[in-house]
């Protein structure tokens, strides 16, 4: 496997930051619409209307997250665009500090988790090219990160299951430093899928994901339901046992962790 200091990637990336903006991801998207080439890349302080997964939002007080959004052009099948979000999720874990790095873990589909805290989420957003897409498989993808740097307590709502880094760390990370090392091992992972090495990417989240082997309840929004998480298959979706017997594929839903086998 290539390592990062195998190849200079740092001119890739065109950063943008904004102290205050609605959301980085609309941001980056609407860039994309307006042809922005693939690397553009836009962080902030703080975000009025950040967007969570499912419609949710994603609420940080000023200063205390990174906020980024990283716009990738890739040539790949529909079908493996859920790759980018997972190589996404992948990258941030690895870019955190290797202290913090091994004890951490990816909940499917994407979010970075210690223990059954969640650090930081992953939205990505996609343009399809208009017309013949057989003729044009290029897919823009706008990946969203939010992970709790510096927040030292949280909402009651959520502080059962947050956690941030300056939590888990006893050193302090600036908030640079996670967005270069983050974006460092996003370069070398989105390599990888322009290479068509999707199962590189594959393998590699789910050597990380924690959700495997672990009773879970699905929220499929209309039906909840509860299993045994037991696999993901080539496009990430999560394969579940349910207690019945009856083997079902969620592609988008939320998963709770309910115990570990
Ligand atoms: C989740 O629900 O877990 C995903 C949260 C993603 C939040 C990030 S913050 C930067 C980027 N801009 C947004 O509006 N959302 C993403």
């Amino acid at each position: 496997m290539e390592t990062d200091s195998a190849i200079d990637r740092s001119d890739r990336w065109d950063i943008r930051h904004f102290p205050t903006i609605d959301s980085t991801n609309r941001w980056v998207l609407d860039e994309a619409r307006a042809g922005a080439p693939s690397g553009l890349v836009a962080s902030a302080d703080h975000q009025s209307a950040g967007r969570g997964r499912l419609g949710r939002a994603w609420v940080a007080p000023p200063g205390t997250s990174l906020l980024v959004s990283v716009l990738l052009r890739l040539e790949i099948e529909l079908e493996k665009v859920n790759t980018v979000a997972m190589a996404t999720s992948l990258a941030l874990l690895e870019g955190l500090p290797s202290e913090l790095s091994s004890r951490s873990g990816l909940k499917w589909p994407n979010d970075v988790v210690v223990g059954d805290r969640k650090l930081a989420g992953v939205l990505a957003e996609s343009i399809l090219p208009p017309g013949d897409k057989s003729n044009s498989p290029e897919i823009a993808v706008v990946v969203g990160v939010g992970c709790n740097l510096e927040q030292k307590e949280f909402p009651a709502e959520v502080s059962a299951i947050a956690t941030s880094c300056a939590l888990e760390l006893e050193k302090t990370i600036t908030r640079d430093d996670l967005l270069n090392s983050f974006l460092s091992r996003l370069a070398f992972w989105s390599d990888e899928i322009s290479s068509g090495n999707h199962w590189s990417v594959i393998s590699a989240y789910r050597a990380r994901l924690v959700t495997l082997g672990t009773s879970v309840r699905v929220d499929l929004g209309n039906e909840t339901f509860e299993g045994v998480a037991t696999d993901i298959d080539s496009s990430g979706r999560l394969l579940v046992t349910k207690i019945n017997g009856e083997h079902v594929v969620v592609s988008v839903g939320d998963v709770v962790h309910l115990r570990s086998f």
